[in-house]
C-alpha cells in the first residue's frame, strides 16, 4: 500500500498516511428533510449535551466532534476481528459476531481485549456471548465496547437515527449527491447504490419525486438499502438486483443522469489500519465497465458523476480519461467545491473541474468526484 502512495503522491505519503490513521475531526451526519429540519436535530443533539454543529456551508449536514485516542485497558482474554470491523470498532462501534475471526475461552460477562488481525488493539468490552457461539453462530452482538480508540455518539443505537431523522455519511459523500444536482422530475440510475447513502440523499433532493433506479449485485447490500428506504420514509427508488454492466434494454438512453460509485481499492477510507493491497490496475479496469454501461444507459446530453472513495489515478483521473478517450462526452464544472482539483495527468483537460478530498488536506476521507456531459 505503501508503494502505491508513493507512486502516486511521493514525499507526501507519510502525511497521508499519518492521516489515515486516525478519523477525520469531525463526523458528518445528513439529516433527512423528508422527516425533520436540521435546527430540529441540532436541538435534539444540544439537548443531549452533544456538540454537534452546523456544517458551514451543506444546509443538511451536522457535524459531530470526534474524542480521542484514547489508551485500551489489556485483559486476559482477546478476540481477533477482520479490518473492516476492526476499523469501525476504533471508533467505538459494538462488536457483532461476524466480524470474529479468531477467539478462546470466552464466557459470558468476560472483559475482552479486541486485536485487528494485524495486531493492533482496537477496542475492549464485555463479552455478550461464548468464544464458541462467536466463531458458531455467526450472528447477534459479540462483545458490547466499552473502551475504543476513538469515540463518536453511538448514531446506529440513537432514537434520531431509528425514526429515519439522520444518516451517517462522510462528508465527501453527502457532496457526491449534490454535485449530480438531480430534479424532482428526473430519472436517475444509481449503478452501484448499495447500501444507499447517495440513493438516499438523491430521494431526499427530489423531495421523494421523479424516479431513481437503485441497483446493486448484492442481495444482503441490498437489503440493508431497503431498510434505510423504509427508515427514511422514501418513495421514489425502485430497488433492482443485478449487474449494472448489463441493464434491461428498456433502459438504453433512458436516464436523465447516473451515479456510478463503484468498488474501488478504498484507500481513502479512515481510520485505517494498514493490510495488503487490492490489485489496483484490475480495479481500475471493472470500474471501466461500469464507465462503458454508463454510457449506453444515459440520455444524449445527460449527465454523469463518477465517485470512488480512493486515492490512485487510475482509479479516478485515468478512468475519467478512458471515458473521454471513448466517448463523445466533456468534463464539466461542479456546483459544489469543498476539496481541492483532481491530479494532472497527460492528455487529460479540464483535469481542474475535477475534484478531489484529500485526508491530509480537508480532514475528511479520501475521495475523488468526477461530473461529465454526454454530447450526443
Ligand atoms: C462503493 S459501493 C457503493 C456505495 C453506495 N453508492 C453508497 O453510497 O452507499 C459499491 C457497490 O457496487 C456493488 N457492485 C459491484 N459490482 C457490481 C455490479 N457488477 N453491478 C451492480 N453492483 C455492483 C457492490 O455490491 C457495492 O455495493
Amino acid at each position: 500500500m505503501i508503494k502505491i502512495f508513493w507512486e502516486n503522491y511521493g514525499k507526501r505519503t507519510e502525511k497521508i498516511i499519518q492521516a489515515l490513521k486516525r478519523p477525520s475531526e469531525k463526523y458528518a451526519i445528513r439529516v433527512n428533510t423528508l422527516k425533520t429540519t436540521t435546527k430540529e436535530v441540532l436541538q435534539i443533539f444540544h439537548d443531549m449535551h452533544v456538540g454537534a454543529e452546523l456544517h458551514p456551508i451543506l444546509e443538511e449536514v451536522i457535524d459531530l466532534p470526534v474524542d480521542g485516542p484514547f489508551e485500551i485497558p489489556e485483559y486476559q482474554k482477546k478476540v481477533v476481528v477482520d479490518k473492516f470491523t476492526a476499523e469501525s470498532l476504533m471508533q467505538g462501534a459494538d462488536l457483532f459476531a461476524p466480524g470474529v475471526l479468531r477467539t478462546a475461552k470466552v464466557r459470558i460477562g468476560d472483559k475482552v481485549t479486541i486485536f485487528a488481525k494485524s495486531g493492533e488493539i482496537v477496542a475492549a468490552g464485555m463479552a455478550k456471548m461464548t468464544a464458541n457461539d462467536m466463531l458458531k453462530k455467526r450472528r447477534g452482538l459479540a462483545v458490547g465496547v466499552t473502551d475504543s480508540i476513538y469515540k463518536v455518539f453511538g448514531i446506529r443505537d440513537s432514537d434520531l437515527f431509528k425514526k429515519g431523522f439522520i444518516f451517517d455519511q462522510s462528508l465527501p459523500s453527502i457532496v457526491v449527491s449534490k454535485v449530480l444536482e438531480p430534479k424532482s422530475n428526473d430519472f436517475i440510475i444509481d449503478m452501484c447504490a448499495a447500501p444507499g447513502g447517495k440513493a438516499t440523499h438523491l430521494a431526499q433532493l427530489m423531495r421523494n419525486k421523479g424516479h431513481i433506479l437503485a441497483v446493486d449485485r448484492s442481495a444482503p447490500r441490498l437489503k440493508r438499502l431497503e431498510e434505510h428506504v423504509t427508515r427514511l420514509g422514501i418513495k421514489n427508488i425502485e430497488l433492482l438486483r443485478g449487474d449494472s454492466r448489463n441493464l434491461p434494454e428498456e433502459y438504453s438512453h433512458k436516464a436523465d443522469k447516473i451515479l456510478i460509485d463503484p468498488p474501488c481499492s478504498a484507500l481513502g477510507v479512515r481510520p485505517k489500519l494498514f493490510q495488503g493491497n487490492k490489485d489496483i490496475i484490475n480495479t481500475a479496469n471493472y470500474q471501466r465497465h461500469f464507465l462503458r454501461s454508463a454510457v449506453k444507459y444515459v440520455k444524449p446530453k445527460g449527465t454523469l458523476v463518477y465517485s470512488t472513495c480512493t486515492l490512485t489515478t487510475e482509479e479516478n483521473e485515468a478512468n475519467v480519461k478512458f471515458l473521454l478517450d471513448n466517448f463523445d462526452c466533456e468534463i464539466i464544472d461542479q456546483p459544489i467545491f469543498l476539496g481541492s482539483p483532481g491530479e494532472k495527468i497527460e492528455g487529460l483537460s479540464n483535469w481542474q473541474k475535477l475534484q478531489r478530498f484529500y485526508p491530509d488536506m480537508h480532514e475528511t476521507p479520501g475521495y475523488f468526484i468526477g461530473k461529465i456531459r454526454m454530447q450526443s
